[in-house]
């Protein structure tokens, strides 16, 4: 089965099809290039959306991951073992969290976070718990993160969803403080709204929500599954806002590509969980783990940090450029690698002709693309991407048709 056309009549035959799948087949990658199985070459900025945080066959995880593999997979979690912990370490001592729950993705790190929070409240006996979580949120697929993700077309025929989970507007304080009355006891938000077009939180926003919940004694929980793990200059992105929540939840970028979530919690909070009372097969196995702490090791101690900074900025100068240049282009927004452009024409149309000019990009709510590409991207990269999107817009037919 080697040719396009035979995989995609494959798939269509014994894949479930709850994608809206691009006729494309890939096989395997190099740094910020990936090459599909007919041989031809991409410049990825979709990068897994945004989980492949080290790029594609990058040595050091790779060679890690398969010293791993031959050492130890999985051993279930009735056992220690020396990368889950050097990765909590890792994790705790870069951040404001005392303790790490390991799971397996997204939705998995929001559930554990709802169930924390709740937990949270039977042991303080408090009077409510409701959460309130945001108009526009995504927080993932299963039923308590699909219940608290914040837009209607992802929960059709679904009913009866989780009771208890209210939304409010984003960046509206106001609308915030009227909902979070005695029955609540959480408030969940991602500090940069991914999914449904990259909108980040107004710092000023961020910090009287962690003054409501200190005065109301809510929990503030983060979603940074996409936000966090370097993607904004900083290891997390409450970090780049200087507002610390009680629970902050990680997946996507944390182990380069290898399936790993995280919740993570200040101790008052942590505690809430007794043995037993949540778990996961194979979270934090051995070998997400030791994945996981070569990314840590990469922000930190090679430069990747620093390199997010550098090219988030480039990139936002490059992006303003072509706004200036292109009057389809409403709005150049975001932070660090995790950017994204509002279009006045058909993003479906912009990704699909980029895709022919060998750029994959990935489109974020109903008329934005987004820009998250590795985090070890270069300049030259950067140059290249926007070449190639300058071309397609300026093609105002292909785009339009
Ligand atoms: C902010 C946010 N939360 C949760 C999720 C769900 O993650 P997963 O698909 O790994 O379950 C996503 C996925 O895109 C996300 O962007």
């Amino acid at each position: 089965m080697n040719s396009m056309e035979a995989v995609l009549q494959q798939a269509e035959q014994c894949v479930m099809q709850t994608y809206h799948r691009f006729p494309l087949a890939l096989d395997h990658g190099e740094g910020m290039y990936v090459w599909d199985i007919e041989g031809k070459k991409y410049l990825d900025f979709v990068a897994g959306i945004a989980v492949n945080s080290l790029g594609y066959s990058h040595e050091r995880l790779c060679k890690t991951i398969a010293e791993q593999a031959a050492k130890l997979i999985h051993c279930s979690n009735l056992y220690y073992t020396q990368p889950q912990v050097a990765l909590a370490k890792a994790l705790t001592q870069h951040s404001d969290f005392d303790k790490v729950f390991f799971c397996n993705s997204g939705a998995e790190s929001i559930e554990s976070a709802l169930k924390l929070a709740r937990k949270y409240a039977a042991m303080k006996q408090k009077a409510g718990n409701d959460i309130i979580t945001m108009e526009q949120s995504f927080h993932g697929r299963t039923y308590g993160a699909v219940t608290a993700t914040g837009q209607s077309k992802y929960q059709k025929g679904l009913s009866p969803l989780l009771p208890g989970i209210h939304h409010v507007p984003f960046n509206d304080f106001e609308a915030l403080e009227k909902a979070a009355g005695e029955s609540v006891c959480a408030i969940l938000l991602e500090p940069i709204q991914g999914e449904s077009g990259i909108i980040p939180a107004n710092q000023e926003y961020l910090k009287k929500v962690r003054a409501l919940c200190d005065e109301r004694d809510f929990l503030l929980i983060f979603d940074e599954v996409q936000a966090g793990v370097g993607r904004t200059g900083e290891l997390f992105a409450y970090q780049t806002y200087g507002v610390v929540p009680d629970m902050a939840t990680f997946a996507k970028g944390l182990a380069g590509g290898i399936p790993i979530g995280a919740l993570m919690a200040k101790e008052f909070v942590a505690k809430a969980f007794a043995p037993g009372d949540h778990a996961s097969t194979f979270g934090g196995n051995s070998l997400a783990a030791s994945a996981g702490v070569v990314v840590l090791e990469e922000l930190f101690e090679h430069g990747l940090l620093e390199n997010v900074k550098k090219q988030g900025a480039y990139l936002t100068e490059k992006l303003k450029e072509l706004q200036a240049k292109h009057s389809c282009i409403q709005a150049v927004r975001g932070i660090g690698l995790m950017q994204g452009i509002a279009l006045t024409i058909p993003t479906g149309a912009v990704v699909q002709k980029a895709m022919e000019k060998g750029l994959l990009l990935v489109g974020a709510g109903a008329d934005v693309i987004r820009f998250v590409p590795a985090l070890i991207v270069q300049k030259e990269h950067i140059d290249e991407m926007c070449a190639i999107l300058d071309e397609v817009l300026g093609d105002d037919k292909n785009v339009n048709e």
